[in-house]
């Protein structure tokens, strides 16, 4: 049976969706909101409230919801499962910024408190572009929709990723968001931190023995985080252009793959240790100065993606970045981790792979059964095909000494028979019930811009010239293997 805590449900509130028809609300918010309602995991009493600028009524926010859940679910939609959420939709059109922005939204959530039920509790998702978080903010402060830190009714704020543009914006962006809400309040959401397989990192360094003694310079040679996707920008193209994969995913979900991966073991499991930790990490990696962004920066650019809708002829946006960072500190000096990331690459995959160092010595003597052995490599395969593999060195069966690779694999669906639930089902219950250990804070937003931020500008002042630079269904830039190549190592066939 589930621990208690993960059984408990939330309270009664109305969850509010700034930039209802777009993009995230239909693909990920709604089939995330269905699942729950599956699972009987939501509030007994909930509003699930659109808010945005187009113009529609309920019954036309709830049929274009429908369509998005029928086809991004994870489960096939049941009638009576989604009447029951449907139930609990409503519309209010309105615009995010101006005097009065926000009235019209205040007095909806005045009469759906009512009708509802949901006791004056709020959850703001900001899932608009980036560039209106700021008057979404101030709006709600000036609606009076915002209130005290620990009060009843409650609120909290859920801010997609990216949040700042560098360092300076995020900077600002906390302190627009220190005008209307604490620091409690705000829930950064980076939905890599929602996977179960991310999760399982934890897990897997702080629930078993044998892994602490060799996670660390003495044992581990390189470390290699991947984030590939075989999509390309898929229509967001005006997002894109504003982000690039630096921004998208660099910043966000591979640095706090690498945090996860590096972290000390915090003190306890309390959401604020976990965070400590993090943060220390990030801040523990040496910043990238402009005279060494050539030896350790990659960017390109996939051909096709000038002629992407809303994407100008001659753009230098990165779709695809590599970098090579080090960790300053006592566990990780000298270990690179090479991170990479890029759209329309030869195959969707999410993996980090701890190298570990070579043998000190071949005792086999003949030169070429010694040219045989590899580095052995544990694969945290964050998605698909979800697992751990630990890849080492087995005799070949035979009278002669032969060595080949083998593998000792875990696999999600084989051992569990399931596959794992969506990030974002994991993360908007949480925040519902007030639980920010997977959500990012503050400081460690604003510590992995300090590292990213100098890399943006180096790319300004100096545009990249050679862009288009891969060709979709590759790994990326030839770069990318140099990066690696000068070190002696080489990117996982994966
Ligand atoms: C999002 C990015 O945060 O993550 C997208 O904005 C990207 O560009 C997506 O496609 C990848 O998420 P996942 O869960 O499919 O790996």
């Amino acid at each position: 049976m589930a621990p208690a805590w993960e059984r408990a449900r939330p309270e009664p509130c109305a969850f509010v969706i700034f930039g209802a028809s777009g993009h995230l609300a239909g693909r990920k918010l709604l089939p995330a909101l269905y699942n729950l309602a599956v699972d009987d995991a939501l509030p007994e009493r909930i509003a699930i409230v659109g808010y945005g600028r187009s113009r529609l009524g309920r019954d036309e926010f709830i049929a274009s919801m429908r369509e998005s859940v029928d086809r991004h679910s994870r489960r096939p939609v049941a009638e009576a499962h989604w009447q029951r959420l449907a139930a609990a939709l409503e519309y209010v059109q309105g615009e995010y910024q101006g005097p009065q922005a926000l009235a019209g939204l205040r007095q909806a959530l005045a009469d759906i408190d009512r009708r509802y039920g949901t006791e004056g509790n709020r959850v703001f998702y900001l899932g608009t572009p980036p560039s209106v978080f700021e008057p979404i903010a101030l709006s709600l402060r000036d609606a009076g929709l915002t209130c005290a830190p620990r009060s009843r009714p409650w609120c909290r704020v859920i801010v997609e990723k990216p949040f700042g543009r560098d360092l300076e914006s995020a900077l600002h962006l906390d302190e627009i968001f220190a005008q209307a809400f604490d620091e409690s309040q705000i829930y950064r959401i980076d939905h890599y931190l929602g996977k179960e397989t991310v999760q399982n990192l934890l897990v897997f360094r702080f629930a078993n023995m044998i892994f602490e003694p060799v996670w660390n310079r003495n044992y581990v040679d390189q470390v290699q985080i991947t984030v590939a996707e075989d999509i390309g920008i898929e229509r967001r193209g005006q997002f894109y252009e504003e982000t690039g994969v630096l921004r998208d995913i660099i910043q966000s979900h591979a640095l706090q793959l690498l945090a996860l991966i590096a972290l000390e073991a915090p003190v306890d499991w309390q959401p604020d240790s976990l965070r400590d930790q993090r943060v220390q990490v990030l801040r523990s990696i040496r910043p990238i100065l402009p005279a060494e962004m050539h030896d350790s920066v990659v960017v390109g650019q996939y051909r096709g993606y000038r002629e992407e809708p809303n994407v100008a002829p001659d753009s230098v946006t990165p779709t695809y970045a590599a970098l090579r960072v080090f960790i300053d500190n006592w566990r990780w000096q000298g270990v690179p981790f090479y991170i990479r990331s890029g759209k329309k690459l030869a195959k969707r995959v999410t993996e980090i792979a701890v190298v570990f160092r070579c043998i000190p010595v071949c005792l086999f003597r003949e030169r070429d059964v010694c040219q045989m052995i590899d580095s052995d490599v544990l694969a945290l395969r964050i998605q698909p095909d979800e697992g751990i593999h630990l890849r080492f060195g087995a005799k070949l069966p035979g009278r002669a000494l032969r060595i080949a690779n083998v593998t000792m694999d875990f696999d999600y669906y084989s051992a569990f028979g399931a596959e794992p639930p969506e990030a974002y089902e994991r993360l908007l219950l949480d925040c519902m019930r007030g639980d920010p250990s997977l959500f990012t804070r503050r400081d460690s937003v604003e510590a992995s811009w300090r590292l990213i931020t100098p890399i943006l500008g180096a790319l300004e002042e100096r545009s990249p010239t050679d862009f288009p630079n891969y060709e979709p269904g590759s790994w990326g830039p030839a770069a990318a293997d140099e990066l690696l190549r000068r070190e002696h190592h080489y990117w996982r066939d994966l």
